[in-house]
């Protein structure tokens, strides 16, 4: 498999979903249009950018995914199977991915509304020379860190961002990092870059509505972000 530019972009969908609730992970559930969750961010992703789309997906979820495909006449990208946390999921897929790619994106699937400036704009960071670039925001919530012993104390806000997918990396640095052991401290593919000693990271302007569907209400809440798109 290669693209004729290079990039590969990674969808990891094989969570659980377990903070949501419900019989079905929270990717596959429907938006106003009555599609999955998936299914705009696959859109999504494809209409920002050209070069290949690669779906990971649970075992278990695969042919439920092929059906939901069937019935919204849906042509699903491949399809990986996924493994037992994010990066072994992500794994999957940086595995199948060619040595001669350029670029590799790593973006949640549960993220339906990502949109062609974040995306173009990782891919230019990493263009220009980065390791990787990672889309951030402010946090507007005063934060607090609290230690082993439940006791807490304020922390500097303006000194913390918070993270978001998609994250573009230099394909071959990002399989190097990828070829190491997994870490239970990795929550996303900047943590596995920087523990494999590669810190040219470089943050890009992420958006407030590129939001993680984690929690019932959130359905509602991309649903209005989408209909303002
Ligand atoms: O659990 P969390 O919300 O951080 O998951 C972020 C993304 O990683 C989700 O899109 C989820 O489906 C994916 N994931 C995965 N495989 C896992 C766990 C999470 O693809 N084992």
């Amino acid at each position: 498999m290669r693209t004729h530019t290079g990039i590969y972009h990674v969808i990891v969908a094989a969570g659980s979903g377990s903070r949501f609730g419900g019989e079905l992970p929270k990717q596959f559930c429907p938006l106003a249009d009555g599609r999955p969750v998936l299914m705009t961010t696959i859109d999504n992703i494809r209409s920002s950018h050209t070069g290949e789309v690669i779906l990971v997906l649970s075992h278990e979820m695969i042919e439920p995914w092929l059906q939901m495909c069937h019935a919204h006449h849906y042509a699903s990208p491949s399809i990986v199977t996924g493994g037992a946390t994010r990066w072994h999921s992500v794994k999957a897929a940086i595995d199948i991915i060619p040595n001669n790619a350029e670029i590799i994106t790593v973006h949640d699937g549960a993220r339906p509304i990502v949109t062609p400036r974040i995306i173009n704009a990782v891919i230019e960071t990493v263009r220009q020379g980065a390791d990787g670039a990672i889309p951030a925001v402010a946090v507007t919530d005063s934060l607090r860190h609290v230690n082993a012993d439940g006791h807490s104390s304020a922390v500097k806000r303006t000194e913390y961002r918070a993270v978001q997918t998609p994250q573009g990396f230099n394909a071959s640095k990002l399989k190097a990092a990828y070829s190491l052991p997994y870490r239970e401290t990795f929550t996303d593919d900047a943590s596995v870059i920087e523990a494999a000693g590669m810190d040219n990271l470089v943050l890009v302007d992420g958006e407030t509505t590129n939001i993680k569907v984690t929690y019932p209400g959130d359905i509602a809440i991309a649903d209005l972000f989408l209909s303002r798109q």
